[in-house]
């Protein structure tokens, strides 16, 4: 008899995306002319950058010929794209990473989900609330969560609300954690921390022996002066914290899939016997044994978002969006609604109106007015009475919805 991995009964029915995938679904098919504007899930809508496209085409070619074709690839990435990432996202910031200690990979999703494997069941996890669903629920997946309780928390998650009553900054856990999850610019909510109070944070897991998740996808929508792009930026960050990066929102790989995490090898932590062990060696050991690779024919598209033409198309992609980001806070903030985010990253976080739940306001949206966002409830239970907006949307969809809303 086969036994199923019970704490799958645990978690929803359907991951937040899909559920809401569903409702959209079942809308439409009641309500087949109906122009639906989606601002739900971070999607991108405009295409990849011309760079990318011309080094997919020449990486295509390049697998015709028996003489350039290539088989399997080195499993934690390509040195071309490795030292790509090296040179500009930290070499370009003053921060020294070394190309082994970058592992590319098909997106940060994956790599928030999987880090899990290398971490023991014993560790109390932090978590900001709201946060991307993934942390929790692949904690969730491993046992490492408790048992899910009526306040929509987990029994043995350390949950950091990040609410309008502490601007949207956590407070460092009271109980002792082990592993916290940071994700900065913040999804969902758009907000972002200072190098001071990031600082107050790497200061934290130094003293308390404990590891910082650092998903930085956002990074490269910051606007703002001493918002970190990389928690690197922080001394001692280089001997606590993990870093994932995604070329999704970035260079519209949300199809194409290539992203990247940086694990330093002075980051350790202990086994059962005291002894510190490098977290580099148990990923690289990890990836090799799970993952074969991003496709060679991805890392060059990747690789080509760091020529000179492609940062330029990179550039005006995040402005497009950008500009998107700023119609909805205006818009939102016209009609009265209390709104956050937005500045540093793709997201908008807004308060409902009259205090209706998350669901509720969700599903006008979507029957009265057309347009898809997302329940905050959906990111945890500190995100009730919230909704996120994505601005990666077309812009001229992004203003007729804005002027349903008035
Ligand atoms: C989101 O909408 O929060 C993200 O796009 C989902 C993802 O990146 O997986």
């Amino acid at each position: 008899m086969a036994y199923i991995n019970e704490n799958f009964i645990k978690i929803p029915a359907t991951y937040l995306f899909s559920e809401i995938a569903k409702r959209v679904t079942q809308h439409k098919s009641e309500n087949p002319s109906a122009e639906i504007i989606r601002m739900g899930i971070g999607d991108v809508t405009l295409p990849l950058p011309h760079a990318s496209i011309d080094a997919i085409k020449n990486a295509a070619e390049e697998q015709r010929q028996a003489e350039t074709f290539r088989g399997y690839g080195p499993e934690q990435g390509y040195d071309f794209l490795r030292n790509m990432i090296v040179e500009n996202d930290f070499k370009a910031r003053g921060l020294t990473i070394e190309a082994d200690e970058i592992f590319v990979s098909d997106g940060a999703k994956s790599d928030t989900g999987n880090i899990g494997d290398i971490f023991g069941l014993q560790n109390r996890v932090a978590i900001t609330d709201p946060s991307y669903p993934v942390y929790v629920d692949t904690n969730a997946m491993a046992g490492r969560a408790g048992q899910p309780s009526a306040s929509g928390q987990w029994t043995n998650l350390i949950y950091l609300p990040c609410n309008e009553a502490n601007n949207f900054i956590p407070e460092l856990p009271t109980e002792k954690a082990d592993i916290i999850y940071l994700c900065y610019p913040n999804n969902p909510t758009g907000t972002t921390l200072t190098k001071e109070q990031l600082t107050k944070w790497v200061n934290y897991a130094t003293e308390n022996e404990a590891i910082i998740l650092f998903d930085a996808a956002y990074e490269a929508y910051i606007t703002e002066e001493n918002v970190p792009h990389s928690i690197y930026e922080i001394d001692g960050a280089d001997k606590v914290a993990i870093e994932f990066h995604s070329f999704s929102k970035t260079a519209g790989f949300t199809g194409t899939r290539c992203g990247y995490t940086v694990v330093p090898k002075s980051v350790t932590a202990f086994s059962e016997n005291g002894e510190k062990i490098s977290l580099n060696k148990l990923w690289l050991r990890r990836q090799t044994t799970k993952f074969n690779g991003t496709s060679y024919v991805v890392q060059r598209a990747a690789e080509a978002t760091y020529s000179p033409e492609g940062k330029k198309q990179v550039r005006a992609l995040i402005d497009y969006y950008m500009d998107n980001a700023r119609i909805i806070r205006e818009a939102l903030h016209a009609i009265g609604l209390k709104v956050y985010g937005g500045v540093n990253a793709p997201y908008i976080w807004t308060k409902t109106p009259d205090g209706v739940s998350s669901w509720e306001y969700f599903d006008y949206l979507l029957k009265d007015k057309n347009i898809v966002c997302t329940p905050g409830a959906g990111f945890g239970p500190a995100g009730e009475g919230y909704v996120r907006f994505s601005a990666f949307g077309n812009k001229e969809q992004t203003i007729k919805a804005m002027e349903r809303l008035k």
